[in-house]
């Protein structure tokens, strides 16, 4: 068998898509994020892995409270948006209908059955991106998404994105070009003015 090395960008596992959730001057921002994983059982955390560029960053760093929302496949474009343009320059709160949980920090979007709201307890500086570990506060699901009363997988059909041809999947079955399909909706956002105003977010239902 004749081997190659083949540089860095080994991405064996299709990642599971989820959008961050920040608050910035009062405003929920979101960004698409893939690099993120379970890191302890209990008490439970994740981590995530964020490019100190990004506004997302700066917005956890100084609130330490974040929300990772689980979007269903119909979101892959707003998704994919998200991940195009930073909240420095458009207001992409408007992308979804946001709400709040237990965590004032960390907004929550609607549209998305799964989401986890997180407390920040440790970040690592990596050259280009702070490794960020999250203390899990709540998870709120859609009831029709549980089997048993946790999230099944086949009812969620999570939108994963396999690296390094970018490409966005839900269930085997490709769905399109990440880096690219918000591209037109982001376009729309890049040409309405930008305020920055402090939006009021809705409190959700109880339960
Ligand atoms: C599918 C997808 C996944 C992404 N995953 C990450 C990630 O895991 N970490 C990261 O720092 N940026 C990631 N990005 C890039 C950010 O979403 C992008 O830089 C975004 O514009 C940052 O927005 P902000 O400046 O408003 O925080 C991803 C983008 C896409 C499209």
């Amino acid at each position: 068998m004749r081997r190659r090395t083949i540089g860095c960008e080994a991405f064996p596992l299709p990642m599971t898509v989820s959008i961050l959730g920040t608050i910035t001057d009062g405003h929920p921002n979101f960004m698409a994020l893939g690099w993120w994983t379970r890191v302890n059982y209990r008490p439970a955390m994740l981590g995530i892995s964020i490019n100190k560029m990004n506004h997302s960053c700066h917005a956890i760093m100084e609130n330490r409270e974040f929300s990772l929302n689980f979007p269903p496949v119909s979101l892959v474009t707003q998704t994919d948006c998200t991940g195009l343009i930073s909240g420095k320059y458009v207001d992409k709160s408007g992308l979804f209908s946001v709400y709040s949980g237990i965590l004032a920090q960390a907004p929550l979007i609607e549209e998305c059955g799964l989401a986890i709201e997180c407390r920040l307890v440790e970040s690592v500086s990596l050259p280009t991106h702070h490794f960020v570990v999250g203390e899990i506060a709540a998870v709120h699901a859609d009831e029709d998404l549980l089997s048993n009363g946790m999230p099944d997988m086949e009812k969620l059909q999570p939108v994963t994105l396999s690296m390094p041809y970018n490409r966005y999947w839900c269930g085997g079955t490709y769905v399109g070009q990440a880096w690219k399909m918000g591209r037109e909706l982001r376009d729309q956002l890049l040409d309405q003015p930008f305020t920055r105003k402090a939006l009021p977010i809705k409190r959700r239902r109880p339960g």
